[in-house]
């Protein structure tokens, strides 16, 4: 064989080799999606090379990479942080008809261009000891502003993601003035300065510093597994989950999701990536270990999610609205003094 043609020929076989490959860029924080990961690998022979970090700064990278970025998937939680990449023009519309038909409508980007990988609820949560079953069982996210809670609510700074999202949805359910209103005097409710995560108004909570707390739905899992330590097990124990708005339009739902970058070197498995994850086994170990909820309706949550109960009414409105109206609610919880 001439030496060009061995050239030749090692470089194609180099690139058949170097291009079985995905890369994802995510800024979900679980170990249990390593685990999945490597599954993927085993199952297909396409090499996950993660590069995770925060949402934020990892947009930036793809944004200063532009269409050099081996960037093949971009996976995050919120429907708002999603927005913001497909704002840049940063994704294409995923094509998968398992992932289209499989994926509520609900639950997806413009022109398909993001997916939910699974779902969670903005809930609130009440120690039983504090709060009567009469006073909590019919609420909505509307009653939080109700002079009955003064000084009693407990919720984390606007800045955060989750929050500017729920008063999205406001705003498409309500509208912006009544939904300003309605900050306004939540803010008069607060318990305290917004202060901490998720977690710590849940524990706020259950040491009787407050009365209810607006919180992600999968914390109260992680801390009653105790794999997050003896304290947080103690007043996950202590607490319990309530769903608003089962009267009417249903509890606020947001996502966890993925895309597909334009600039995907490995479109086919980043296709391939995404079928994995929407797959019955892999949404079954992946709720098992996040707390989430399934996208699909087959799949039954964790043992811990699902002791609050699985029957809830969820808020059928599309979270692509939370990234449109998240400048209006920025802006709106901002006016208000919600820190
Ligand atoms: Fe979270």
């Amino acid at each position: 064989m001439k030496k060009i043609q061995l050239i030749l020929l090692l470089s194609f076989f180099g690139h058949v080799i170097m291009s079985n490959e995905v890369n994802v860029y995510t800024s979900r924080h679980y170990d249990s999606d390593d685990l999945l990961y490597k599954e993927f690998t085993q199952e297909t022979g396409i090499k996950v090379n993660i590069i995770s970090g925060k949402g934020s700064a990892l947009l930036q990278r793809l944004k200063s990479e532009g269409s050099n970025s081996p960037a093949d998937i971009f996976f995050t939680v919120d429907a708002g942080n999603l927005w913001k990449v497909q704002k840049e023009g940063l994704f294409q519309s995923i094509q998968s008809d398992l992932v289209l038909s499989s994926v509520p409508e609900n639950l997806r980007g413009p022109n398909d261009e993001w997916t939910a990988i699974a779902k969670r609820a903005r809930v609130i949560f009440y120690n039983p000891e504090n709060v009567s079953e009469e006073m909590i069982k019919d609420i909505d996210y509307e009653d939080l502003s109700n002079p009955e809670w003064r000084n009693k609510i407990v919720v984390r700074s606007s800045s955060n993601m989750y929050n500017q999202s729920l008063v999205a949805s406001l705003i498409s359910n309500l509208g912006e003035e009544q939904t300003e209103s309605w900050a306004n005097k939540l803010v008069s409710n607060f318990a305290r300065k917004p202060q901490g995560n998720d977690r710590s108004q849940i524990i706020a909570v259950a040491n009787g510093e407050a009365d209810l707390a607006i919180a992600n739905s999968y914390y109260i899992g992680i801390m009653l597994s105790g794999s997050a330590g003896e304290e947080q097990l103690v007043a996950a124990k202590k607490v319990k989950m309530a769903f608003p708005n089962q009267k009417n339009r249903g509890t606020h739902i947001n996502i966890s999701g993925a895309g597909i970058l334009k600039s995907a070197p490995n479109q086919k498995n980043a296709n391939r990536f995404l079928e994995f994850l929407i797959s019955k086994k892999v949404q079954k170990t992946m709720v098992d270990k996040s707390y989430e909820y399934p996208i699909l309706e087959s799949i039954r949550p964790s043992d811990e999610i699902a002791s609050f109960g699985t029957d809830f009414k969820e808020d059928q409105i599309s979270v692509k609205s939370f990234g449109e109206l998240n400048p209006s609610a920025v802006r709106l919880m901002d006016r208000s003094g919600w820190k």
